[in-house]
């Protein structure tokens, strides 16, 4: 019967599995573990339609891990620049440069995760796709199939242990890799959070939510906690077609990143009439940001030239700030 879950869901994957730039299909030699890794840091977080693009023009620039050891940390932030959680662009720096050094990806899944920066999903994955070694490989979206399947109804956050056992039972010694990776589609496609595709299903006959009538209702839904809210100013200076930017500081939020300068986000509105504000919401609060004219420059930082904004490798808060001001300026000529 659990065996049964594997053999299926291989079966069904051998027809289904979806073509992607960085995997290996079933029964092909496995991918290149840089491209592996790579792909698994650029999709927490990340659609698969938002970093498919962006990995094709990572990989064209850098090639190999030794190629990205050898990159300037602003490079590797600039490239990854409108991706966001940049701590992930931080810690594939730093990984590269220990990878590359010891002369490649170790391929079991301890040494993996004593990487920098890899947590333990990166570490399962990497060892399952890349290396074939069993390992449990659990993302959201495997939490949410094995939910289903073993009919645990709890909210995810308070199941994570039942669901590991559970996703363990199931993981075979053989194809680990390909399993792990029909388990990531199979909850994309089909076993979808919102009106999943039970009549498509290959692991129905194995569901006790699906044998519930109500498989949309596993598992509960977390309760919604109140983000804060926040506010920040944001300088404009502008001189001779060119915009005052400067760099982050390299730990926090948006670390290392380009910036416009600006205060400390908090309570305070903003002390002077802003030429345009931006909403913006981080996953632990939300921001109102007012972008403010100032005649001298802030900080330490460089003249942009506003025709070339878009190579600055500004995040998507700050991109958004600069489309504003131009959406302002435009609306005013237009008045
Ligand atoms: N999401 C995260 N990793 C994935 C993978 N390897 N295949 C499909 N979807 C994914």
């Amino acid at each position: 019967m659990i065996a049964n879950i594997a053999s299926s869901l291989l079966e069904h994957y051998r027809v289904h599995a979806r073509r992607l730039p960085w995997r290996a299909m079933p029964g092909e030699v496995p991918a290149d573990p840089y491209l592996v890794w790579l792909s698994e840091v650029m999709l927490q977080q990340t659609t698969v339609a938002t970093v498919t693009p962006r990995f094709a023009r990572f990989v064209e620039r850098w090639p190999s891990v030794e190629a990205l050891a050898a990159a300037r940390d602003e490079e590797v932030l600039g490239e990854w620049a409108g991706l966001g959680y940049y701590a992930r662009a931080r810690n594939l720096i730093a990984c590269a440069r220990v990878v590359a050094g010891r002369g490649g990806f170790p391929d079991d899944e301890a040494g993996l995760r004593a990487l920098p920066g890899l947590g333990a999903y990166t570490a399962a994955a990497i060892a399952a796709i890349a290396f074939g070694r069993r390992a449990v490989v659990i993302d959201t979206n495997v939490e949410r199939v094995v939910a289903r399947l073993f009919g645990i109804a709890r909210p995810i956050a308070e199941a994570r242990a039942e669901i590991r056992l559970a996703a363990d039972r199931i993981t075979p010694d053989e194809q680990p890799g390909d399993f792990a990776q029909a388990m990531m589609d199979l909850g994309a496609t089909i076993c979808r959070a919102k009106a999943p595709r039970c009549g498509d299903c290959p692991l129905r006959p194995h569901c006790a939510a699906f044998a519930s009538g109500t498989p949309e209702a596993f598992p509960a839904p977390k309760a919604r906690r109140e983000r804060p809210h926040r506010l920040g100013t944001a300088w404009w200076t502008e001189r001779d077609g060119c915009v005052w930017l400067v760099r982050r500081p390299a730990k926090g939020l948006l670390g290392g990143m380009a910036a416009l300068p600006g205060d400390e986000w908090g309570d305070a509105p903003s002390p002077a009439r802003a030429i345009a504000t931006v909403a913006h919401g981080f996953t632990h609060f939300t921001l109102d940001l007012a972008i403010v004219a100032r005649v001298e420059p802030v900080g330490e930082g460089w003249w942009q030239p506003i025709e070339t904004i878009a190579e600055a490798g500004l995040p998507t808060l700050y991109r958004n700030a600069v489309a504003a001001v131009f959406s302002r300026r435009s609306d005013l000529f237009a008045a």
